[in-house]
Formats: C-alpha cells, sequence, structure tokens
C-alpha cells in the first residue's frame, strides 16, 4: 500500500466561513495532530475560475493562510502553501485534461449549480475545475482527502482520473484517493436557507458566520437564522424534515466535541429561543480565539509570505518529481 499521505485545499475566494472550519480546518489539523504527513494548499488557480480582484486575491491568500494556522495548522508539522507558487499543479492539469473524459466533466454537479443557466458565459476554468483538482491531489500521490460532502464528487472524478491513466499507460504509478468525509459537519447549511450549503461566495452575510465575524454579529446571524417554531425532539430522526433546526444542532455538536444526539437530550423540549444564544455562545467560545489569532498572524503579513514561501518549496519537492515522470510515462 502507498504510504498515506493526507491532501486537502480551500479556495482564497472570500472570508472562511464557519462551514469552512468544521467541514475542512478543524478536521485538517485533527489529521495533521495524528502524525500523518499532511499537505494543505490555499487553492488560487481554482478561486479565479470565476472573476476576483487582484488585490482583494492577494489579502484573502493571506487571511486563508491566516485561518489555517490560527486552527492549528502548524506550517512545520504540515506544508501549507499558495497553489499558484507551486508549477506543477497547472502542468499536471493540462496532462490530466488530456486523460479525463467530457462526459466525466458535464457529469459534475457543483459546475452546473455553479453556472446555472447562464453555463454558456461562465469560464472554462470552472468547467475544467475538477480536473485541476485531480491534479492538486495526484500531485502529491495523496492517499486521503478530507473534504466536506459538496466534494464528494470531485474526489470519485480523480479516483477515475488516476485509474484510466494507471490503466491507458500501462502503469501502477497514481494511487486513488479515499475521500475522507467525517463528523456531524460534514455539510453546513447556509443560515437563511436550510437547502442552501453555507458558502463564503453566498451574496449574503447573514447566511454564513464568517470566522472573523465578532460576537455581537455572530449572536444576531444566529438569532436572526430560519427555523420553525417546534420545540427540540429527542432525537435526530425527529429532525429529518426540519432542515433548519437539524442544522443548527449539527453546528452546536461539532463547536462543542459532542454527538447530536447529546446535543439533543439535553435541548429536548426547548425552543430556539434559549437554544440560539447557547449556540452562539459554543460559537463565540470557539471562534473568539481563532479570529484573535487570525488577527495577530495579519499583523505580520511579510511572515505570512515568508511562510508561504517556505511551504512552496517544500510541496516542490513533492510535485515536480510526481510530473515530471507523468510527463516521461506519456512519453515526453
Ligand atoms: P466555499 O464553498 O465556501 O467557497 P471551498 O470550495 O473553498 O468552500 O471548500 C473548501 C473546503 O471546505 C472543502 O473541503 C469543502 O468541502 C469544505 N466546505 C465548504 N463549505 C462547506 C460547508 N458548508 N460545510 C462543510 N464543509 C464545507
Ligand atoms: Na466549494
Amino acid at each position: 500500500a502507498p504510504t498515506p499521505r493526507v491532501f486537502s485545499g480551500i479556495q482564497p475566494s472570500g472570508h472562511l466561513t464557519l462551514g469552512n472550519y468544521l467541514g475542512a480546518l478543524k478536521r485538517f489539523a485533527e489529521r495533521q495532530d495524528q502524525g500523518v504527513e499532511t499537505v494543505y494548499c490555499l487553492v488560487d488557480l481554482h478561486a479565479i475560475t470565476v472573476w476576483q480582484d487582484p488585490d482583494a486575491l492577494r489579502q484573502q491568500t493571506r487571511e486563508a493562510a491566516a485561518a489555517f494556522m490560527a486552527a492549528g495548522i502548524d506550517p512545520q508539522r504540515s506544508i501549507l502553501f499558495n497553489q499558484s507558487q507551486v508549477p506543477a499543479h497547472a502542468e499536471l492539469a493540462w496532462l490530466l485534461n488530456c486523460v479525463a473524459r467530457l462526459g466525466w466533466m458535464n457529469r459534475m454537479t457543483q459546475f452546473k449549480d455553479k453556472a446555472g443557466k447562464n453555463s454558456e458565459a461562465v469560464s472554462l476554468g470552472l468547467y475544467a475545475y475538477p480536473a485541476l483538482m485531480a491534479a492538486d491531489i495526484l500531485a502529491y500521490h495523496a492517499t486521503h482527502v478530507p473534504v466536506g460532502e459538496d466534494q464528494k464528487q470531485h474526489v470519485e472524478l480523480t479516483r477515475d482520473i488516476a485509474a484510466k491513466f494507471n490503466h491507458d499507460y500501462g502503469v501502477d504509478f497514481f494511487p486513488l484517493p479515499e475521500p475522507v468525509i467525517e463528523g456531524p459537519a460534514t455539510r453546513v447549511m447556509s443560515l437563511r436557507d436550510g437547502s442552501k450549503k453555507m458558502s463564503k461566495s453566498d451574496p449574503s452575510d447573514a447566511s454564513r458566520i464568517n470566522l472573523t465575524d465578532d460576537a455581537d454579529t455572530i449572536a444576531q446571524k444566529f438569532r436572526k437564522a430560519r427555523t420553525d417554531a417546534e420545540p427540540l425532539p429527542g432525537d435526530m430522526d425527529a429532525l429529518k424534515d426540519r432542515p433548519e433546526a437539524r442544522n443548527l444542532v449539527n453546528i452546536y455538536a461539532a463547536l462543542a466535541n459532542e454527538a447530536p444526539a447529546d446535543v439533543l437530550a439535553r435541548f429536548e423540549g426547548q425552543g430556539f429561543g434559549s437554544f440560539k444564544p447557547a449556540l452562539a455562545d459554543v460559537a463565540v467560545s470557539v471562534l473568539g480565539p481563532i479570529s484573535g489569532r487570525m488577527a495577530e498572524f495579519l499583523a505580520d503579513p511579510a511572515e505570512i509570505d515568508r511562510i508561504l514561501g517556505q511551504g512552496a518549496e517544500k510541496a516542490e519537492g513533492i510535485s515536480s518529481p510526481i510530473t515530471a515522470r507523468t510527463r516521461e510515462i506519456m512519453g515526453m
């Protein structure tokens, strides 16, 4: 079996959200602390698949790096870097574009969601994004990819691309990476619409908790979160048709490191008038220290740039030989 190596990434396309924290950053830190080799990437080449203001992108990239470190990613123990600083990603993406099939790309639901009715007017990059993501993962021979549920299909596509490459060239070169989707917060939903995931690119700021929101803003956003008028039941099954309520219970559980069932056991029979302030308190106690540490890192942008530069060198040390070997296998 190949040596375990974890790879994952986050787009610096806006302020990171509670969804990014619970679905990604928190779990990235846990993996690192288990002593597995961990490679984490700010995927700015993905961010530019929709237009980004250049100065804002630079700032958001540093902010995302600060969020990783504030959430417990230690650049001495994990490789933390910015995608565009490591040439292997774009190069391997092209090679894999020639392996991926158009029919596979056409089945990607995230593209359909993001492009909406206007699919002729979006960038070619948005369409090709999942092949770039395959390159991100395969350039490190990563075996495990911790992600939220929204990325499951892309990791499965990565497996298909790796398997087709191995088959077409008669090699056993790319390991097939496993998506790792676990815990009560694999899909944190919007606070305004229980059918949409919480996202940094949602135009409504009230739909999400940003990692940098202050205590008052967090309390206010939870107070205004859409819910029904029923009291909380004693078990999760009874929340099957109450997506907004289920979402808030899952968020509470993930923040407090408890099982959702244990949260309900405590709040059974209570309404949101008492649950929401309790949820806000837990969120503030977890996010307050994170935003504090982010502010400390952001006070020294040159230091962040230095850390990302060092991370890029380490990342290149792994991904450059793998990409060179890929080229060679393909006859170049
Ligand atoms: P966004 O949709 O907020 O722009 P990204 O596409 O950059 O987020 O995703 C970065 C990581 O965060 C991925 O692993 C993704 O699955 C995870 N993630 C994003 N939104 C959520 C969410 N609402 N709940 C759980 N995980 C999420
Ligand atoms: Na996403």
